[in-house]
Formats: structure tokens, sequence, C-alpha cells
């Protein structure tokens, strides 16, 4: 029986076309949505123009898009009557331009190779842009301040980046990303507690937290790969979503760029030559770059830890402040160590899980990469031997400097 029904060309467009703004937008009474939306397709049919992927804006979806090529400003009476039309021009890009959610994950693109190098013609795609208020964009440039994937951009990325963020609010217990799951977006933490749980062998392991800042979700991104852990609130937060289209435009393109800057260097890294070449490059598609000043301090003692340094150029001082008789600290400080290029520093609270040993000023312009903690963990187990062996020795140093073991702990 049911091999004789056919099915007329378009319905599956349509109704997925439908479900998809139902999901979206969530409307109280499907019948009445499906009027509108319907009557939508029927005006945009009749108005019978091409679709101009070059210019869109609706301001009732949040989201606009700009291409380089067509930013002019129009009168209002012209975007009035352009608006059935953007309408069409959303939803072919929603996928890409909508806030996180199981349902509105794209489908289709995990076929997408990874080769940043591909995506000659940046112009052709659409700039997606979710306007912002002035209160917004302060809380969003405060968020990422200090996101290491953002360092190394040029401020004209940077602010496409801005531009293309969203507002995600979370509850308590709410899943931003499930393991297994196709990435859709990239999170930058405004505020809130979420937790890393690793699933292996059918075990459940929370392998750690942001705590307030912060981001993730790059990976799946990066290497089209399912997410490989799940993220949960642990309280309500406000995190900041960047599409999958936009993070491959910007920040993969970049990564490409950055390999080949750093390639060299961390080629000659001591502690990364037992790593392979696949795994090096990982660490630079995720390390941010910073400049210090002279004396600038880069590390507090007695703070807490969330990123590990590499010495790209200059020098770092190690200095240490020592304890009175009473156990308090002293307020002088006394150099240990120093580091130049190649080498490593801040470590040690990250492998004791305790606050900062010391503190590290810059001797002179110094650059740094940096590596985040959770980078830190997923990429260098492999050298934790090195390090540990390494740590072993500050022991020994200390006690040739001060007679006596300092308690590193602090
Ligand atoms: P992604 O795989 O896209 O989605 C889950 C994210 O969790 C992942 O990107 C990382 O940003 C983040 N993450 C943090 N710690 C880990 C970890 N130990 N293993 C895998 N992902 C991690
Ligand atoms: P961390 O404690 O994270 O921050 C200060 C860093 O100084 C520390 O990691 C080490 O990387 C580095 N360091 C070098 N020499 C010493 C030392 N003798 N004692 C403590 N830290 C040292």
């Amino acid at each position: 029986m049911m091999s004789n029904v056919q099915i007329p060309a378009g319905l599956k467009e349509l109704l997925q076309g439908y479900t998809v703004e139902v999901l979206r937008r969530r409307p109280p009474d499907l019948v009445e949505f499906a009027v509108q939306h319907f009557t939508r397709v029927l005006e945009n049919r009749r108005n019978d123009q091409p679709a101009k992927k070059s210019s869109g804006k609706s301001a009732r979806k949040g989201v606009t898009f700009v291409t380089k090529s067509d930013k002019s400003t129009k009168d209002e009476e012209e975007e009035e009557e352009e608006e059935e039309e953007e309408e069409e021009i959303v939803s072919e890009y929603y996928y890409h331009a909508l806030p996180t959610g199981k349902y509105r994950r794209r489908v289709s693109v995990c076929a997408e190779a990874y080769n940043p190098d591909d995506d000659e013609d940046d112009d052709a795609e659409p700039r997606i842009v979710h306007p912002k208020t002035d209160v917004q964009r302060c809380r969003l440039q405060d968020a990422c301040r200090d996101i290491l994937l953002f360092k190394t951009l040029e401020q004209e990325q940077f602010s496409e980046v801005l531009d293309a963020m969203f507002e995600v609010l979370v509850k308590p217990q709410e899943h931003i990303i499930d393991q297994g799951d196709d990435g859709d977006n990239f999170y930058v933490i405004e505020k809130g507690v979420y937790d890393i749980v690793v699933q292996k062998d059918g075990v459940s392991v929370c392998v750690g937290k942001y705590d307030n800042k912060g981001s993730f979700g790059e990976l799946a991104l990066m290497y089209n790969t399912p997410r490989a852990a799940t993220i949960i609130a642990t309280q309500e937060g406000a995190l900041w979503g960047l599409d999958r289209a936009t993070f491959h435009r910007l920040i993969v393109k970049n990564n490409a760029k950055k390999r080949r800057m750093y390639e060299a260097f961390i080629e000659c890294v001591p502690l990364l030559k037992s790593l392979e070449l696949s795994e090096r490059m990982k660490i630079v598609d995720v390390l941010g770059a910073r400049g210090f000043k002279d004396g600038e301090r880069i590390i507090a003692q007695g703070e807490s830890a969330d990123c590990f340094y590499i010495v790209e150029s200059g020098e770092v001082k190690i200095m240490i402040k020592s304890k009175t008789k009473a156990g308090q600290l002293d307020n002088t400080e006394v150099e240990v160590a120093c580091c130049s290029r190649g080498q490593y520093f801040g470590e040690l609270a990250l492998v004791t899980n305790k606050p900062r040993a010391a503190s590290v000023y810059a001797a002179g312009e110094t650059k740094c990469l940096v590596i985040d903690i959770q980078a830190f963990e997923r990429l260098l187990g492999p050298c934790m031997d090195i390090m540990k062996r390494n740590i072993s020795q500050y022991e020994d140093q200390l006690v040739a400097l001060f007679g006596s073991s300092v308690d590193l702990k602090h």
C-alpha cells in the first residue's frame, strides 16, 4: 500500500522549514503560527525575487548578516520592502547563527573537512551580526579579554567575532554541550560554574570545572570531531556563543597562520620534544600569546592558577617571598631562577593544584605563549614526568638558597 504513496516535491522542505521555525521561536499556538509562517512563504513566492545573500537585516530575529561588498545604509522604506526577502535569507543561514540547543544544532556540517586554507572566498560568506546594547557589549568585551583563542587575532577579526557573538543564559543542571554530539557553537563564559564531564568506558568522570571564566567547545569545531566532553552548568550562568561558521572563518583560519608562525619555535621547546608533531600542533591551535613590559608581574605568588607559560622571547625572573619565623610571608622577594626562550614556568600550581609558589616578572620586554589549564591537562599529560622531575629540583634550589626548604604550598 505504502509503495503507492507519492511524496510531492517540496513537501519535505516546506515542513522542515516550518518545524525549524517552531523550534526556534517556540510559539504558544502552533496552528496560528503555521498560518503566519505559510502566509509568509506564499508572499515570498509571489514577490518572486531571487533572495540576495549579500545583505539582510532582521531585527525581529536579532541577527544581521552583512557582507563586505554591501554595507551601505538603506532608507527605512527600502528596508521594509526587503523584510520579507530577508526572512528567507535568515532561514537559509539560521543553522549557523542560532544560539545553542540540541534541536538547533546544525545537521549537515560534519561533512566539512578540516582545511582552513580552503576558505579563500571570505567575502562571499555573510558576516553574522547579533546587535547588542552598549551594556551587553561591555560585558562581552570583559568576558573575552583573556580568551586565549582570541589573543592572536587582528583587531578587525576580533571585532567581527564580538559582533557575531550572542548571549545565552543557562539554568542549573543545563547541559550546554553533550559528549558525542556534533559541534554547533563555541562558548565564552561570562559567569557561572560549569562541570566538565568525560565518559570513559561507560563511566562519567568530572575532570574539571570552569569557574566564572574561560571558554569551551572549540575542539569539535576545530577538528570536526564529536564533542569530547559534556559541559553542565552547576548554577545559573551567562555565556556568549559564537556560531560554527564564524568560528571557522575567523578562528580556524587564524590557526593556520598560528601554526606557520609558531611551528619552528614549538619544535625547539625541550619540554615538548617527546610529543608527536600533531600533538605539538594541537598545542599551537589553542595557545595564546601575551607580551609583557619590563618589570611587569606575570604571576603573583599565592594566587590561584589557571594557565601555563612558555617564554618565546625575552626573559623572566622567578622570585620567592620567604617565610618569617612566625610563618608569615616576608615581603622581600628573593630571585630563585630565571627562564629564557624555550623554557616554561607556571606548571607547579597546575600539577599540585596549589596556589602559585612564586612570583614571576618580565626582565625586559618579554613575550610568552600561554596555555590554559584545561588544555594543559589534556595535551601535556605525556610531558608530566619531565615536569615532575624538574619540580623535585625546586626543593633543592630552595634549600640551597634559604638553608632550609620553604613550603611551596603557601
Ligand atoms: P568540544 O569537544 O567541542 O566540546 C566539549 C569541550 O569541553 C571541548 O571542546 C573542550 O573545549 C572542553 N574540555 C575541557 N576539558 C576537556 C577534556 N579534558 N577533554 C575534552 N574536552 C575538554
Ligand atoms: P607556579 O607555582 O605555578 O608559579 C610560579 C612558578 O615559578 C612555578 O610554578 C614554577 O614554574 C616556577 N619556579 C621556578 N623555580 C621555582 C622554585 N624554586 N620554587 C617554586 N617555583 C619555581
